[in-house]
């Protein structure tokens, strides 16, 4: 992927439905403390009509522009209600998150959608690729949105299919590629944009070991040499191990922030240390 950065107006659509994410680099942290996604005291309740789940109670994290942070926990503690808040893709229930010192509680769902479109992308397995498009064009889609001109999308989506590995693919249909190389695709569609935040949930969940390590040594080229800031939910250690920090979350709350080079046990990740 090149590393220019293309600066485009208008960018509105609707990440839910299409992982769109933009071109603008970030440039507010300084007033921030260097911190690009900040939450103070987030709490995400869903409401069911019959049932309350408290999924996070009062989670206070700051993410520096250009880290890499892993977010580990048992399954259920609330890690992907974490990205979707933080992310601006789920409402919050009480607290704040701050993305590049800009309060998401004061911005509209429109403001939050253009938001995400142009400083975040989307590693997410319910992002599905539409399947009537070959990969390229899965890949080139973001940026045709955004008014880049065909043949320079179609390049750049080339470019990116080439360096997830993927070369040789680009007109094969998702249905025609095997779960890691779909997930291969997710990833270029995600990235063709450089955005400046990358959330990714479980994003080398379906791949073997050596494509998963593969994947995270992209990743973390890019997050080296583009500067980008990656927050990946990850059961994996040696994707975890990868990242600059791991946060670990149990029942809804920050359990532990570990410096580099610790690991949590497989014990607390698989959640038998609940009920103890
Ligand atoms: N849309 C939803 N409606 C109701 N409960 C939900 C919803 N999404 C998640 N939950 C609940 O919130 C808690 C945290 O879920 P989640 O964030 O998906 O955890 P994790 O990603 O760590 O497995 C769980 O108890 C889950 O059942
Ligand atoms: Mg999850």
């Amino acid at each position: 992927m090149e590393a220019t950065i293309e600066v485009t107006k208008t960018a509105h659509f609707d990440a839910q439905n299409s992982a769109m994410i933009g071109f603008e680099t970030w440039s507010g942290e300084s007033e921030n403390n260097g911190s690009i996604v900040r939450s103070n005291g987030l709490k995400k309740t869903y409401d069911t009509g019959r049932t309350k789940v408290e999924a996070l109670k009062g989670v206070s994290i700051s993410i520096k522009k250009g880290e890499m942070v892993a977010i580990m926990g048992p399954s259920g503690c609330g890690k992907t209600t974490l990205l979707n808040t933080l992310s601006g893709l789920d409402s919050i229930t009480e607290g704040d998150v701050m993305v590049d010192g800009v309060s998401l509680n004061q911005l509209s769902d429109n403001e939050k959608t253009d938001i995400r479109a142009k400083k975040m992308g989307f590693i997410f397995q319910f992002y599905n690729l539409l399947p009537v498009l070959e990969a390229v064009e899965n890949v080139e889609l973001p940026l045709l949105l955004s008014g880049v001109k065909p043949k320079e999308a179609r390049k750049r989506a080339e470019q990116m299919l080439a360096l997830v590995g993927l070369k040789g693919m680009e007109h094969q249909r998702p249905a025609e590629l095997s779960g890691g190389q779909r997930q291969r695709v997710t990833i270029a569609r995600a990235l063709v944009n450089n955005p400046a935040i990358v959330w990714g949930d479980e994003p080398t969940g379906d791949l073997d070991s050596n494509t998963s390590q593969e994947i995270m040594d992209l990743l973390c080229r890019l997050n080296r040499e583009n500067n980008q800031t990656f927050v990946i939910v990850t059961h994996d250690l040696n994707v975890a191990k990868r990242a600059h920090r791991i946060i670990t979350m149990r029942n809804g709350r920050v359990h532990e922030e570990l410096p580099p080079g610790v690991l949590p046990t497989m014990e607390f990740l698989e959640g038998s240390m609940e009920n103890q």
